[in-house]
């Protein structure tokens, strides 16, 4: 059977007087008398079409005919009367006279409109995904996907890197989430991991003489889900061997900017580049929205003899600062946003949220109003008015206190006020973040990479070993519109440099051995000096398409807890399957 002579969305005046035959969902139904219009729905749009009484055997099939009904029409392209034109639709100025009906499917009643979906909520979406899937704006975000995953595989393919597969049945990738773990039934007792990254075998492929690949990978990190990360995820995987850090930075740059302007005509303009240090700095964050024009500017040095203990105490602490965001228009803040503010940073652990509202500079104190300024001398408080250029209108809001928490919690609020008042420049901001440290210290005290422990340092041995918290990386992570896109480094090539590196993080020979002798091994066999990234594909398509969710870019996404709502997984295992395997499943009601 031939389903159609034409698609919905491709049908318009030109067609007036052709038979045509089309297929598809019917989308809405409407009964005037006697008359029954179906805007029948396919992949490229909607049509209206005329099932009259005239027509007996037609109408009263067209009568039994539900939403989502799956139809096959035939009937006559004509002018729709006057004053029944959809300037909306693309066929709005035609109608479709139908002449035959073949139901091919029926649907029972749907749990939500398709049109009206704002009011399900995200649980019957992800349960009836497949429902979800076929309104109108998923079904934009996937295309997009596709065509933007089209658009940098070209590129990718133009440049001359290949593609290249790395097995999802692997062991565990040091990337610093939890591992998804595959029992194996030939080894009784042993476990795959499913990759967080390709990271260890593109770096093998380095060795093994490919000098450019990628790959659009799947990687997997059990790891605490946020509106920006899924279980399952997708990268643009890269590598090269025999270059820098600028290289991969410069084909990245080209490589965004060329998918951006080709799918979406956006002209993303230049990337800056920052370094980590005066990222952390001027935004509190490594990964700055530079939209928004706001800075910080560090006072501390104002503070040191100060009586105002709240600022002269981290003033004279090395593990503190005090930043001052100013921002202009802030006087239309109401006493009760300031307060909420407050609350806002506290969540951070900022202990408060000093403020100056600047109501006529000229006049110093005096034209000032804030809590803190009593206790203040007023020549610093001149001198922040002349270092912050400090101008009528103005607030000025201030963090003091463990540098950890004011960068946190002051960037957090510069990313909200620039939200409430308006404040943000430009729709696209990229930038590049270099010079990452090669070390941090994490919470629980230990010393962590920032990146991941193949990331080279760029001093020698001797001197990560004396100081490896000073040490520096030609690590890169592109930023766009503050969320990381992407990151990736200059490797370790040298196998004495990686064992001090792993020294340091005090991961031992044999341990070393046992995760990742291969990559070891390669690096002593002769492998060029090489250098990659990755970018979050899913990330990338959620920042185009400017949806709220990852979820919402990905076909059949994990809810928050990382289960799927459509599928039900995961499930149960079977007893025959568990004994295969040589596992026993604790039962978790019984006390142990
Ligand atoms: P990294 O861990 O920074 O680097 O990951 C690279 C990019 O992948 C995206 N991403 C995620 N997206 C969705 N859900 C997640 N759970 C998730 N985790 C990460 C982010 C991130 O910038 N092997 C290195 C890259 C390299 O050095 O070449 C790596 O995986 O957009
Ligand atoms: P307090 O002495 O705690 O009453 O604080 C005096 C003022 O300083 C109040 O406006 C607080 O909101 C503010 N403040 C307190 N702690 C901090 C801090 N760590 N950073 C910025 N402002 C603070």
């Amino acid at each position: 059977m031939t389903f159609r002579t034409h698609y919905c969305g491709s049908i318009d005046k030109k067609n007036i007087g052709q038979e045509v035959a089309i297929a598809g969902w019917i989308h809405r139904r409407r009964d005037h008398g006697g008359v029954i219009f179906f805007d029948i729905r396919d992949e490229t749009g909607l049509v209206q079409v005329v099932y009259n009484p005239d027509n007996k055997d037609s109408f009263s099939l067209a009568e039994t005919c539900r939403s989502e009904f799956v139809l096959l029409s035939m009937g006559t392209v004509q002018e729709r009367p006057e004053g029944t034109i959809n300037p909306d639709l693309l066929s709005g100025e035609i109608e479709i006279n139908a002449s035959g009906l073949t139901i091919l499917n029926n649907s029972l009643a749907l749990p939500f409109q398709l049109d009206e979906y704002t009011s399900v909520g995200e649980e019957t979406r992800l349960k009836y995904r497949f429902l979800d899937l076929r309104r109108d704006a998923m079904q934009a975000k996937l295309r997009l996907r596709a065509k933007v995953s089209h658009s940098l595989r070209n590129f990718l393919n133009d440049e001359n890197f290949l593609e290249i597969e790395t097995p999802l049945l692997t062991k565990a990738t040091p990337e610093g989430a939890r591992d998804y773990l595959v029992p194996s039934r030939t080894y009784p007792g042993s476990f795959f991991a499913l990759p967080q990254s390709p990271q260890l075998f593109k770096q093998t492929l380095m060795a093994s003489g490919f000098e450019k690949y990628y790959q659009f990978a799947r990687c997997f990190r059990d790891e605490d889900l946020r509106a920006d990360r899924q279980p399952e995820f997708t990268q643009i995987d890269l590598e090269s061997a025999f270059v820098e850090a600028n290289d991969i930075i410069e084909l990245v740059t080209r490589m965004i900017s060329k998918t951006f302007k080709e799918t979406m005509n956006v002209d993303l303009g230049e990337f800056p580049h920052l370094t980590y240090a005066e990222a952390i700095e001027k935004y509190g964050t490594d990964k700055p929205d530079l939209r928004n024009p706001l800075e910080f500017i560090e006072v501390k040095d104002l503070f040191i003899d100060s009586d105002f203990k709240v600022f002269s105490e981290p003033a004279n602490s090395d593990e503190s600062r005090i930043a001052a965001l100013r921002v202009p228009k802030g006087e239309s803040l109401s006493r009760k946003q300031i307060d909420d503010y407050t609350d806002f940073v506290g969540t951070f652990g900022a202990k408060g949220l000093a403020y100056i509202r600047v109501e006529d500079p000229s006049k110093g104190k005096e034209g000032l109003q804030s809590p803190i300024i009593k206790f203040i001398d007023e020549n610093i408080i001149n001198q922040i008015l002349i270092t912050l250029e400090a101008k009528k209108g103005d607030i000025i809001f201030f963090g003091a206190g463990k540098r950890k928490v004011v960068n946190d919690s002051l960037s957090a609020l510069r990313d909200l006020v620039a939200k409430d008042l308006d404040l943000l420049v430009s729709e696209w901001a990229p930038c590049w973040v270099v010079d990452f440290p090669m070390f941090e210290i994490a919470s629980s005290g230990q010393i962590t990479p920032l990146h991941h422990p193949f990331t080279a340092p760029r001093c020698s041995i001797e001197e990560l070993k004396d100081n490896p918290l000073l040490a520096l990386t030609d690590a890169y992570d592109v930023v766009l519109n503050g969320t990381e896109l992407g990151g990736g480094s200059v490797r370790i090539h040298d196998h004495e440099m990686q064992s001090e590196v792993l020294k340091i993080l005090d991961i031992d020979h044999e341990e070393a051995q046992e995760k990742f002798g291969f990559l070891t091994s390669a690096l002593q066999h002769g492998c060029p000096p090489h250098a990659g990234l990755a970018i979050g594909f899913d990330r990338m398509i959620m920042l185009m398409t400017k949806s709220d969710s990852i979820r919402d870019v990905i076909a059949f996404p994990k809810t928050q807890s990382a289960s799927c709502l459509m599928t039900d997984a995961p499930g149960a295992a079977s007893f025959e399957q568990l004994n295969e395997l040589n596992l026993k499943v604790q039962d978790l009601n019984k006390e142990t």
